[in-house]
């Protein structure tokens, strides 16, 4: 049982003050991207986990895993009597890259073991097991196009064009949390916002128009990110100087996202990226993508 999921980016993410219970609220636009990890189980006597890909070493293989995580939930809620089963993820999302590659994780998993243990469990519970697991697992099961508010996991799907981008896999992860931290920091004695949605990013996230979007991108996170890592700043020039529309902080980053004209541009925008020294590596995609899905 094989399942497909995507990695997405944030072309809106706006961010809210620091809630009582540690999160924030958020109005959080996710597009879905053409860069999957696969998701693979087999009947076991124990829950193992085992990975494959450029950044494995950097996977825990323990049942802290978000798959290994989503395993054991879906069994308890199923009353399963065990959660015996083998997860093997097939990696190319970045790790802790802004990119949902750990949520992405979960939700295959789920939707694999659902099917494995022969559970049909409706979606809308599915959904409910992403939230607990995370706030972008959600979005990784379903996919596409969607606005995420409360802490990103309540979720409307919204209409979205195609588009490219590239993507500048940097040296090393960012904690979530920590770019979370900053942004507080940062904010400090300043009014923060309610988070909204921006209208004009949405109208032009549904027509297809590339320079609509590239003019209404927006990462509220991104101050922070660069804060941490004011190394991306090259990154973003370097793409932007190559011909890319727009450059933004992937989610928490330290992952950088281009949106480019054509697949041409892509091209050119990927390799001054690789040539320049200033990522890891580039990855082109395409959005919107679609969400978990079992493979042939
Ligand atoms: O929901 P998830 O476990 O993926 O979130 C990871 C961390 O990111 C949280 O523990 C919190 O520090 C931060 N976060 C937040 N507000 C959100 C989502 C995540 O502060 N809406």
């Amino acid at each position: 049982m094989t399942v497909r999921v995507p990695a997405k980016v944030n072309v809106q993410l706006a961010v809210g003050a620091a809630r009582p219970d540690g999160f924030h609220d958020l109005a959080n636009v996710f597009l879905a991207v053409s860069l999957f990890d696969e998701v693979t189980v087999t009947p076991a006597d124990e829950l193992t986990v085992t990975c494959s890909g450029p950044d494995a070493d950097q996977v825990p293989l323990d049942r802290t895993n978000l798959a290994a995580r989503a395993a054991q939930l879906l069994a308890a809620r199923a009353g399963r009597p065990d959660d015996a089963v083998h997860i093997h993820i097939a990696k190319n999302i970045p790790v802790a890259g802004g990119m949902a590659g750990g949520s992405a994780d979960g939700a295959g998993a789920l939707l694999a073991c659902d099917i494995l243990w022969g559970l049909n469990t409706p979606t809308e519970d599915l959904l409910d097991i992403c939230a607990e697991l995370g706030s972008d697992v959600p979005f990784s099961l379903i996919g596409g196009a969607a606005l995420g508010t409360g802490r990103g996991e309540v979720l409307t799907p919204v209409e979205a064009g195609s588009f490219h981008w590239v993507f500048a896999v940097a040296e090393g992860g960012l904690s979530t949390p920590a770019v979370f931290r900053e942004f507080d920091r940062l904010a400090e004695g300043r009014d923060v916002a309610a988070p909204q949605a921006s209208p004009a990013l949405l109208a032009a996230l549904a027509s297809g128009d590339a320079d609509a979007l590239a003019s209404t991108l927006a990462n509220d996170l991104q101050p922070a990110a660069l804060s941490l890592r004011p190394d991306l700043e090259r990154t973003l020039s370097t793409g932007v100087e190559a011909g890319a529309l727009a450059s933004l902080v992937s989610g928490s980053g330290p992952t950088t996202a281009f949106l480019v004209r054509d697949e041409e541009a892509a091209a050119k925008v990927a390799a001054a990226l690789e040539a320049s020294g200033t990522c890891r590596a580039t990855r082109t995609t395409t959005s919107p993508a679609p969400g978990a899905a079992l493979l042939p």
